[in-house]
């Protein structure tokens, strides 16, 4: 059979009403791949079964896609004509790109001159209005939160209940393919805390047994961790640079309800394990998408979270191709050769 996208998959398990028109870009089924080489730098001889969920890998390069299908489904089911979010950058992207889909007027309010230059391609390339917002995520989110009580425009950041319903079925699928149960450990960024939230609403749901949630905020940006909201949030991992999560008290619900953790990770440990994932596992990501993986690195060696045995998945939220710039930056300038066989030989050999 083939996949017609996640409303489709779980239909079961999805709150629609049954005559609802589905707007899919057949999203969802991602990869879970097995790290065994990372698996073996962050726990050496622990025999921890390391997965990979590979978002970066849905139509528009995250996983706001499985909440956005099921957002842009219901906003056109209740009538609406246009929708407007606030975003670090993908969720703008994936509500552009399902509007348009739609036929819908789409505005989109990003951090001015804080969006990955990819995200940004994206949003205007699907037609959307880009409004820069001078100041932060936060504040923008504040003004949609607003003008949604004076204009009739569906909202369509995490707050809206339905794009749970849609990012719940990452756990779904994650507990499928690992033939019928869930992992020991969940690990995943945390920014303005909707997908936490999700995940642990699939997981319940689905009853494939339940997993300890591992969240990671950054450092610059950490106000689950630090129990106060950052005034001026500030990271490399642009994604999650968020002071006041909308979905904070759900958070510490479900790390409450998973005996989970939720940690700090630094610029420089998120970007070291950004680079692991591709060197080692031929994995790209944006900078916050690597944040799971530093926060399991971090525990692991810290003693909390003991590895023996263990199946633990890391949720990778965005593609790397999000993000060209802090790519570029981190990355070593290309070698640049005439166009001679002699010169490229004497460069294979010594590396001259
Ligand atoms: N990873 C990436 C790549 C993200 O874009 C986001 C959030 C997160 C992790 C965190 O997820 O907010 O549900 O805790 N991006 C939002 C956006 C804020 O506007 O695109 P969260």
């Amino acid at each position: 059979m083939t996949w017609q996208g996640l409303l489709d998959a779980y239909r079961d398990y999805l709150p629609f009403a049954g005559d609802i028109r589905i707007i899919s870009l057949n999203e969802g089924n991602t990869p879970l791949i097995q790290a065994d080489r990372l698996s073996g730098l962050i726990a050496p001889g622990a025999g921890l079964q390391l997965y990979l969920k590979y978002e970066g890998l849905n139509p528009t390069g995250s996983f706001k896609d499985r909440g956005m299908t099921a957002a842009i489904t219901q906003a056109v089911y209740e009538g609406a004509r246009s929708v407007i979010c606030a975003s670090t950058g993908n969720t703008a992207a994936s509500a552009a790109a399902y509007a348009a889909r739609a036929g819908l007027r789409c505005v989109v309010l990003v951090p001015e001159g804080k969006i990955a230059l990819g995200k940004l391609a994206a949003c205007l390339a699907y037609g959307a209005e880009v409004i820069a917002v001078e100041g932060s995520f936060d504040d923008a989110l504040n003004l949609v939160r607003q003008i949604v009580e004076r204009q009739p425009i569906a909202l369509v950041n995490s707050i809206n209940p339905w794009r749970l319903e849609g990012q719940k079925t990452g756990a779904f699928e994650i507990c499928d393919q690992l033939g019928g149960r869930a992992p020991e450990w969940h690990c995943l960024p945390v920014g303005n805390a909707g997908n936490i939230t999700a995940y642990w609403m699939g997981y319940r749901q689905y009853g494939r047994g339940l997993p300890r949630l591992l969240g990671a905020q950054a450092a610059g940006a950490a106000p689950i961790v630090e129990g106060r909201v950052v005034e001026r949030p500030e990271t490399v991992a642009t994604a999650i640079r968020i002071g006041n999560p909308a979905r904070w008290q759900q958070a510490l619900q479900a790390l409450d309800e998973s005996d989970g953790i939720i940690t700090a990770v630094t610029d420089a440990e998120i970007l070291d394990c950004w680079r692991l994932l591709a060197s080692q596992e031929g994995v790209f990501v944006e900078p916050a998408s690597a944040a799971g993986l530093a926060a399991l690195r971090q525990q692991i060696a810290l003693g909390a979270i003991d590895p023996a045995g263990k199946t633990a998945v890391v949720v990778l939220t965005g593609h790397g191709l999000k993000d060209p710039g802090v790519a570029v930056e981190q990355a070593r300038r290309p070698r640049s050769l005439p166009a001679e066989v002699e010169a490229l030989e004497r460069y294979l050999v010594n590396r001259e």
